[in-house]
């Protein structure tokens, strides 16, 4: 991956970072000089990404199993982070739950489950992590999503779930400006070759689709992920903070409301 930022000596922590967009994130750090530290729930996953990460040229990198809904395991995962690498520059909280399904067909504990991998989750990185962030100087990133911003149907969990992690955002915007610590939120769009369009247009026929509601034209990749949260970490960006970013092709703007359309007459042909 080639990249034009800098972060030579500093650490990235981040939560989900074993693949996917989150794992974009890592290497594109990791391409930039970073030691970075991954958490997810899958020891196999983890391993398999620290060993991507260091490929992709970290200084070092290292990671832990941990589910981000238990905050004491989340908690220890920052201590290692802390005693391996030091203080804490960049923490990306990605990790994340989603699955397609209409309201009535979404249990009490399917809406749970994603509130709290989402929501209590980030609140568990967010809190568990401020001891550790640098102050002044850190940057957090929460990986939003455009449910956040955009309804869609067979989202309603999702939709609550990513519009509470954007609040996240901004309440700590406010709480830990005054520190020196500036916390913003990135929304992508639909992203390629990742499990969260695996679940929302699980053929090639959807991905295309999806790609004409893009005004842009093209899906995304990892990559322009990694390349914003890399800026919004960067001196560049040193007077921002407490905004939700799209880099989405400018989906959010109307293609977010019409894409999910053949996953939903799946889902009504298989209710
Ligand atoms: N439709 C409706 N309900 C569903 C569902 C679907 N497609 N998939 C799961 N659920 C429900 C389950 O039935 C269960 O409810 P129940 O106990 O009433 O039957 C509930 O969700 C929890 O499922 P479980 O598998 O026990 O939860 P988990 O904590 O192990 O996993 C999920 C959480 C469901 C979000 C799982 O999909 C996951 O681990 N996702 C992580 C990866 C991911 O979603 N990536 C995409 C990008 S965010
Ligand atoms: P992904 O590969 O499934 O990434 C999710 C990551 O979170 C994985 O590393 C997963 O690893 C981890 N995770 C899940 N539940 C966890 C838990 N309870 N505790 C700790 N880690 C957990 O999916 P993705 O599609 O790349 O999505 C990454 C992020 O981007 C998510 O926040 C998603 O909402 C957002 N997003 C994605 C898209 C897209 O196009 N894909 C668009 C908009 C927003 P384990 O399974 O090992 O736990």
């Amino acid at each position: 991956m080639s990249v034009s930022f800098d972060f030579s000596g500093k650490t990235v922590f981040i939560s989900g970072g074993t693949s996917g967009i989150n794992l974009g994130i890592g290497e594109g750090f990791a391409a930039a000089g970073a030691k970075v530290f991954v958490i997810s729930r899958s020891q196999d996953k983890v391993d398999a990404a620290v060993a991507s990460i260091k490929a992709a040229g970290a200084e070092a990198a290292d990671g832990l199993s941990a589910d981000v809904r238990d905050h004491d395991a989340v908690k220890a995962a920052f201590q290692a982070c802390a005693e391996r690498f030091g203080e804490i520059d960049v923490l990306i909280s990605g990790a994340a739950g989603n699955f397609p399904a209409k309201a009535n067909q979404i249990s009490s504990n399917g809406f749970r489950a994603v509130l709290e991998i989402d929501v209590l989750g980030t609140h568990h990185v967010m809190t568990a992590a401020y001891p550790h962030l640098k102050k002044p100087g850190a940057s957090v990133i929460n990986i939003s999503a455009p449910q956040a911003v955009v309804p869609m149907v067979a989202q309603v969990h999702v939709c609550a779930a990513k519009a509470g992690v954007d609040m996240i955002t901004k309440v700590l915007a406010l709480e830990w400006g005054p520190e020196g610590i500036r916390i913003n939120s990135v929304i992508p769009g639909p992203i390629e070759d990742t499990e969260g369009m695996r679940r929302l247009a699980p053929s090639e026929d959807g991905m295309e689709r999806v790609r004409h509601t893009v005004p842009l034209r093209r899906n995304g990749q990892a990559v322009d992920i990694a390349r914003m949260c890399m800026f919004l970490s960067s001196e560049e960006a040193s007077y921002v903070s407490g905004v939700i970013v799209p880099v989405d092709g400018a989906w959010y703007l109307g293609g977010v409301g019409t894409a999910l359309e053949a996953t939903l007459k799946d889902l009504e042909t298989h209710k």
